[in-house]
């Protein structure tokens, strides 16, 4: 990703689509439904990175029964912002997951690959249970049948950037969800 200039890199932020105040009251209510039904049970949120670095550190903090965090790394292949479909993982956990009920923290779902993919990974190591929360989720884009047990916001086919999303590695530091202008 290349700019001109500071004004060509804050120009592509087109609008604020979702506020750091939305996105922390939805993780607040997200945190008490973990807190309810996981109560006093080994917990191991998985974050999904880099994408849902940001959504991981405050999802956690929310959380008030005990937890594990652990982080797993996989490049999804992509042509400017469109996904190719194919997906790798690049870091791995480096527990035995069986004695967990695990938690997968993603930060979107677009085509559904990623997450398929680390699901059927996941599973086959047996945790207690496999659960998937995803900060965003946009269903008009799904290639693969995919579905997270908790979106906190479902958003159209737009491309996002902020909090965590990047659009190519940069804006990920952005402290909201922001649409990306992709035309100028
Ligand atoms: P999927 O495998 O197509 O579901 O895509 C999942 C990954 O693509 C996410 O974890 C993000 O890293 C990336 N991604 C998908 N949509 C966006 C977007 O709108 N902005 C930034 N990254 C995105
Ligand atoms: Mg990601």
């Amino acid at each position: 990703m290349e700019f001109k200039d500071i004004d060509d890199y804050k120009k592509r932020i087109k609008r604020i689509l979702i506020t750091e105040e939305e996105i922390r009251s939805a993780i607040a209510k997200a945190a008490k439904e973990i807190d309810a039904s996981f109560d006093g049970r080994p917990i191991l949120l998985v974050s999904i990175l880099n994408g849902a670095f940001v959504f991981m550190a405050d999802l956690c903090r929310a959380i008030t029964v005990p937890c594990e965090i652990g982080f797993i790394a996989v490049k999804s292949y992509y042509d400017g912002t469109v996904s190719t479909g194919n997906v790798t993982i690049t870091m791995d956990l480096d527990r035995d997951i069986s004695k967990y009920h695990v938690i997968i923290v993603e930060d979107i779902i677009d085509s559904g690959r990623t997450l398929k993919e680390v699901v059927g990974m996941l599973r086959q190591r047996k945790p207690l249970s496999l659960s998937v929360v995803t900060l965003l989720d946009k269903p008009a884009r799904r290639e693969v049948e995919f579905e997270a047990d908790k979106a906190l916001f479902t958003i159209p086919s737009l491309f996002v950037i902020g909090y965590g999303l990047d659009c190519g590695e940069y804006y990920r530091n952005l402290p909201y969800i922001a649409e990306f202008d992709e035309e100028s």
